[in-house]
């Protein structure tokens, strides 16, 4: 039997151009350009248009000519919706979507963290396109909710990640890799705005070491286990694996784990500072989603400029990151929530911050 299950986004954008619609073979997406003159355009009457992106996963016998009507008809009205109430469309995207390989919820007691599960339990989560393609759906729709002050990003019992998906890679050649540019859409983790806290149960190994690593922090449940094992299939990591473990963990250990792709457990992973904090199992994602809480007491404008101010230290010589830090820090003094924090600690109140 046949199958089509759909996920879109919608956005604003300044694209204009009537009806260009295009199918990229490999990751089956429909794209559709609808025009601006169907939606209000603002009244500084600047080019904002919307576009409707749909991702189509469907089985070989379906006929495109009714995944393009299907799409189309659905794609009009979502964009109908937008452009009616356009936040509530966006939020449609990102929480009620009909996910394949991942699973996704808001919740916290001020339902402003959410969480990302991945969820393909027969291949211990090995992240095919398919996978990473709604991963990064899912992100970006959460990215642009400003009611959402976190994101934890999570995996099963045994597995938050067992890799890239060695039998979707296997036939890859290299001209495919270098023209396709192979493993460049993962890059979305490590773009996203929001704090994002990966809870790693299980195995994080290759492409899903290297998906905890883009995450901002990394908590483990005490039977984690962390590795970049490429070397035993032939290759090398793809995903940053000889970078991002090598800042946190130093060269010695990095190359240890790089040439043997042994695994370090929860322990040692927090010894060495790849995770922060090691935690029961069965209560990983609990920790992980109160911390996003105690995040989203604070000021979302602030929480965005302090993670850029950090990765920078990434990125950059001490000098320069320092002068980063010091610009970012004195533009703080031009934000309504400095003036509230300070306030509010001088009056001995909580503050109420307005993400300003
Ligand atoms: N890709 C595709 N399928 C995978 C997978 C992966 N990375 N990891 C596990 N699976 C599949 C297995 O093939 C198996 O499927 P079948 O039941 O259809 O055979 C299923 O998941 C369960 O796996 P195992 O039977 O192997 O489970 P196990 O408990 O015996 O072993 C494991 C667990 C040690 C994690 C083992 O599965 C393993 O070594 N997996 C591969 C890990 C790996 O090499 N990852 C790196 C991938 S390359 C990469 O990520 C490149 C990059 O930098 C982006």
């Amino acid at each position: 039997m046949s199958t089509v299950s759909l996920r879109w986004t919608i956005t604003r954008d300044s694209y204009l151009h009537f009806g260009e619609r295009y199918l990229r073979k490999d990751w089956n997406e429909f794209r559709l350009f609808l025009p601006h003159r169907h939606f209000p355009v603002g009244t500084e009457h600047r080019t904002i248009a919307t576009h409707a992106t749909l991702l189509l996963q469907h089985s070989h016998r379906v006929k495109m000519a009714n995944i393009a009507k299907l799409f189309t008809v659905r794609a009009q009205t979502l964009v109908q919706a937008a452009a009616r109430q356009p936040q509530v469309a966006i939020r449609f995207s990102s929480t009620s979507a009909n996910w394949e390989f991942i699973k996704t919820e808001v919740t916290g007691e001020k339902k402003n963290v959410a969480v990302i599960t991945l969820n393909r339990p027969k291949a211990l989560n090995a992240l095919c396109n398919g996978l990473m393609q709604e991963l990064s759906t899912a992100l970006k729709g959460y990215g642009k909710d400003s009611n959402i002050a976190a994101i934890v990003l999570t995996g099963s019992e045994k597995a938050f990640a067992a890799g890239a998906d060695i039998k979707e890679m296997a036939p890859n050649t290299y001209s495919q890799c270098i023209q396709g540019n192979f493993l460049n859409d993962w890059t979305e983790v490590a773009r996203t705005q929001k704090p994002i806290i990966a809870a790693v149960n299980g195995y994080a190994l290759g492409g899903g070491c290297e998906l905890a690593m883009m995450c901002d922090i990394i908590y483990a449940g005490e039977k984690a286990k962390f590795g970049q094992p490429e070397i035993a299939l032939g290759t090398i990591p793809g995903a940053g694996g000889t970078q991002r473990l090598t800042r946190v963990v130093g060269k010695s250990k990095a190359m240890e784990m790089c040439l043997t792709g042994n695994m370090i457990n929860a322990q040692e992973a927090e010894k060495v500072g790849l995770v922060s904090k090691v935690v029961p199992a069965d209560q990983l994602v609990s920790e992980a989603i109160k911390l996003g809480e105690k995040i989203g007491t604070h000021s979302s404008l602030i929480v965005q400029l302090c993670k850029e101010a950090v990765n920078t230290a990434y990125e950059t010589t001490l000098q320069e990151g320092l002068k980063f830090e010091r610009r970012t820090f004195h533009a703080t003094f031009s934000t309504a929530d400095r003036k509230e924090g300070m306030q509010a600690f001088v009056e001995k109140r909580p503050a109420n911050f307005k993400n300003e």
